[in-house]
């Protein structure tokens, strides 16, 4: 007998569904209310509502499980590559060889941008975010590639388009930053596995190869494996609600890293670094710090802790701690900021106001530190988080298209003015 919810409503009683996922989470489907009772629900921000069933990522908040298709984030990123990772994502199961092979010779074949594209990098200013370029020039590739975008034709025609956007924003990703030091973009070497390829574009020159550490190799697959997705986020949320009104999947990409670009969002990896710098240049007092993100008349928090969904630790965060200890004494640095990091884990854990509202170290704490020691400047961190969270974005968007979800289109509770006639100028008060 299924479960059902009631709610009595001016003396008058109503049953609803109740939904039961495939890991016991259960939910009020509420999709009948409005014509059912006349009411609609109200949660800014979204903090109890479920906007979809999705079958891509499992994460539990209070246990700190976070699970790709079922198969956990541990043994991913320990043992897979992320091109590996992505198929998983985005197919829904772990790709044999031969599909592999497939998968990424297409992704290599994709990896050249239209030469007219680099005119654009010309008219940014210098200094451009690279997040403001990225948006724009993914959103833009959609008049470059205009040909498989229609999202109601069989997935073969959309799935061009897919391996696009992989294996072009990282080009993308990557001639972005050398445009902002000046330097001349570098071509994909299609030799390369997907993490050296980028690598190679990002810190070779034509004058000198960048020889590729295997450490730093692993340690971006690493990070890239851990962003792939993680479930109706606010930039998964912003693909997905742009993808349903049927604009294409560039654009859809474009607005998720819109979203992912703020700093309570995949911007606090940039953020966490500024504020470690911060606080090293402020003498290092590290409970000061504490205290100003406690004093509510202090609009300074604590980057990279906090998280709506875990009340726990972060397991992405575990993993990454763990990968900055061994990336950093692997390439011999010292680098002061990871000890203020750790400085500032020890003392807020501790701290009852961190520990009665739950705010732990999350994904973002320690990722930047990682990035720092492998040469990436601090403002394309957050193109880093996009570039693993691209996967999972077109998981997300692909999964939405196929149950066929209507658009996107919340209602609201008005509060403005009752209905009141126009008084010309000379009449006004
Ligand atoms: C990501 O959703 C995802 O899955 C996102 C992400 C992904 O993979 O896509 O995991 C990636 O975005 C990680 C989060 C990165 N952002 C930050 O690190 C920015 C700092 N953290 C926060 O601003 C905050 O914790 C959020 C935005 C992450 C979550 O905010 P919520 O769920 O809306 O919680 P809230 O702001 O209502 O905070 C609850 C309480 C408040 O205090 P009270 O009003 O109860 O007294 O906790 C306090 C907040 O003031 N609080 C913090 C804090 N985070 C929350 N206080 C100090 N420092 C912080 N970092």
């Amino acid at each position: 007998m299924s479960e059902k919810a009631k709610l009595i409503l001016e003396g008058k009683e109503y049953e609803l569904p109740v939904v039961i996922g495939t890991e016991n989470e259960k939910a009020i489907d509420i999709s009948k209310l409005l014509e059912t009772t006349g009411y609609i629900t109200l949660d800014t921000g979204f903090k109890n509502t479920g906007s979809t069933k999705s079958a891509i990522t499992f994460l539990d908040g209070d246990n700190g499980i976070l699970w790709y298709r079922g198969y956990p984030i541990e043994q991913l990123s320990e043992y897979a590559s992320f091109l590996e990772v992505a198929y998983l994502v985005i197919y829904g199961e772990l790709p044999t060889q031969k599909e592999l092979d497939y998968f990424q010779r297409s992704i290599s074949h994709h990896t050249l941008v239209h030469e007219d594209m680099k005119r654009f990098y010309e008219a940014y200013p210098t200094g451009a975010h690279p997040m403001g370029v990225l948006s724009s020039m993914i959103a833009s590739m959609s008049t470059f590639y205009p040909g498989s975008q229609n999202p109601n034709r069989p997935f073969k025609d959309i799935e061009l388009t897919m391996h696009r956007l992989i294996a072009k924003m990282a080009t993308l990703a990557a001639q972005a930053n050398k445009v902002s030091i000046g330097h001349p973009i570098m071509y994909p070497k299609n030799s390369y596995s997907y993490t050296q390829n980028f690598l190679h574009m990002m810190f070779a020159l034509p004058t000198a190869d960048y020889e590729i550490d295997p450490v730093v190799d692993d340690a971006l697959n690493k990070l890239l494996i851990l962003h792939a997705d993680h479930e109706q986020n606010c930039s998964t949320s912003t693909v997905r609600i742009v993808g349903s009104s049927q604009s294409n999947l560039y654009s859809s990409i474009s607005a998720g890293i819109a979203a992912l670009w703020g700093p309570l969002h995949g911007g606090a990896n940039q953020a966490v670094i500024e504020m470690l710098e911060r606080i090293k240049n402020d003498g290092g007092d590290v409970q000061k710090w504490v205290d100003k993100a406690k004093d509510k008349n202090d609009s300074f928090r604590l980057m990279g802790f906090g998280h709506r969904v875990y009340k726990n630790f972060d397991p992405r965060a575990k993993i990454i701690k763990k990968a900055c200890d061994d990336v950093l004494n692997r390439l011999g640095i010292h680098d002061p900021v990871l000890d203020i990091a750790k400085q500032l884990e020890e003392v807020a854990l501790k701290d009852p106001y961190f520990i009665e509202r739950k705010l732990y170290p999350n994904v973002d704490f320690y990722s930047g530190i990682i990035y720092r020691a492998i040469g990436i400047p601090t403002e394309m961190f957050t193109v880093m988080f996009a570039l693993g969270r691209l996967p999972g974005w077109i998981a997300q968007w692909k999964e939405m298209i196929e149950h066929g979800e209507p658009i996107g289109r919340p209602r609201q509770v008005y509060t403005g003015s009752t209905k009141r006639d126009y008084v010309p100028i000379p009449k006004r008060g």
